[in-house]
């Protein structure tokens, strides 16, 4: 019965008119809208590739112009400039530099300006001007890319324990450690790794500025980490002390690849391997009683 009346159902005129328009109106709206949500998407899209663009721009500044000094990863290298990566520089350097506005700002006005005064004594360099209008060799737009770049560390902000901080104001000044004066044996054993060549690739705080190999700073206190790790037990190293390890570092580089450097990680077959031909015994174990002072507790 139900059947039969739709079947022979025939709507009025106006009746298939309205349906007609009804659909018609549907058909345009369901257009626009997904048109709209395309729009949408695409201006999004191209948004974020547009910020990428920037921050990989600034990313090219920032290995160019920063890196020598900040790391790679922005760890910060000792003496040369601290961390603009960790945690604390995102969440409390504001707040401990008493500064009124935000952390980028602060991080433009450092780099357009720089810092004529080091801080602090642990900084051998100053921090230079990079905007061109003050003698910098970089335009605003790049040091406002080069800011994005450094704020998009905050979604992965680096803590390891060789992590270069900057000190608080106030603490700034605290007395450095006075180093151990050395021995006879051992001055000479400095004056040999300067005229082996050591410092074109090794940092040590006052003596050596190289950034190929790792800073030898607390060389002692490093190999006694490095030969209970994981990595030492598992590379061809055998050394059971610091003296041994750093031994073993200069005669047989190849035994165990130190994981970091400056630039990233160690390039293996880099540091001469020769040393033990070149370097005459003794003068080899003034080299290593010298090394071993650097980062030595005092008793
Ligand atoms: C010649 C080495 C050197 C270069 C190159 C360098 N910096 Fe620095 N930077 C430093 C030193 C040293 C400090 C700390 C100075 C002080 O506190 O006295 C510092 C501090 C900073 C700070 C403040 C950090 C804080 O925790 O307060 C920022 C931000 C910064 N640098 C950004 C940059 C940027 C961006 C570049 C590249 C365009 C750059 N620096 C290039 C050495 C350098
Ligand atoms: C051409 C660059 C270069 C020169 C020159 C060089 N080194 Fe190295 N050195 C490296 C690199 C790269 C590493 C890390 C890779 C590895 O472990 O072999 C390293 C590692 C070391 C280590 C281990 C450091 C650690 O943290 O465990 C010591 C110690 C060392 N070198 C001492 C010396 C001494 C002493 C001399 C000079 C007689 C010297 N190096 C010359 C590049 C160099």
């Amino acid at each position: 019965m139900i059947i039969k009346k739709i079947v022979t159902y025939r709507p009025s005129f106006t009746v298939r008119i309205l349906a007609g328009l009804i659909s018609f109106m549907v058909i345009i709206a369901a257009c626009m809208v997904t048109g709209v949500a395309d729009l949408t998407q695409a201006l999004t899209t191209r948004d974020t590739a547009y910020r990428s663009r920037l921050i990989e721009e600034g990313a090219r500044v920032y290995m160019d112009q920063c890196a020598r000094c900040h790391g790679v990863e922005g760890k910060g290298i000792e003496g040369q400039g601290p961390s603009l990566s960790s945690s604390n520089f995102f969440n409390n350097r504001v707040k401990e530099v008493g500064w009124n506005s935000t952390l980028e700002t602060y991080i433009a006005a450092v780099t357009k300006s720089g810092i004529p005064l080091k801080s602090s004594p642990m900084w051998e360099v100053t921090h230079p001007p990079f905007l061109d209008r003050f003698g910098g060799p970089l335009r605003e737009d790049q040091i406002d890319n080069v800011v994005r770049f450094i704020m998009n560390w905050r979604q992965a902000p680096i803590d390891t324990a060789d992590v270069v901080e900057a000190p608080k104001p106030g603490e700034a000044f605290a007395p450095m450690p006075t180093p151990v004066p050395l021995t006879a044996a051992q001055e000479e054993g400095k004056n040999l790794f300067l005229s082996n060549g050591c410092n074109a690739c090794h940092a040590i705080r006052g003596v050596a500025n190289g950034a190929i190999g790792p800073s030898l700073n607390k060389l002692y206190e490093d190999a006694l980490k490095w030969i209970s790790s994981e990595e030492y037990k598992a590379s061809q190293g055998k050394a059971t002390t610091p003296e041994e390890y750093i031994r073993e570092s200069i005669v047989n580089p190849q035994a165990f690849i130190v994981p970091e450097c400056p630039q990233g990680a160690c390039p293996a077959g880099v540091m001469p391997a020769n040393y033990a031909d070149t370097i005459p015994a003794a003068d080899l174990d003034k080299l290593i009683d010298y090394l071993s002072t650097l980062g030595r507790p005092t008793q």
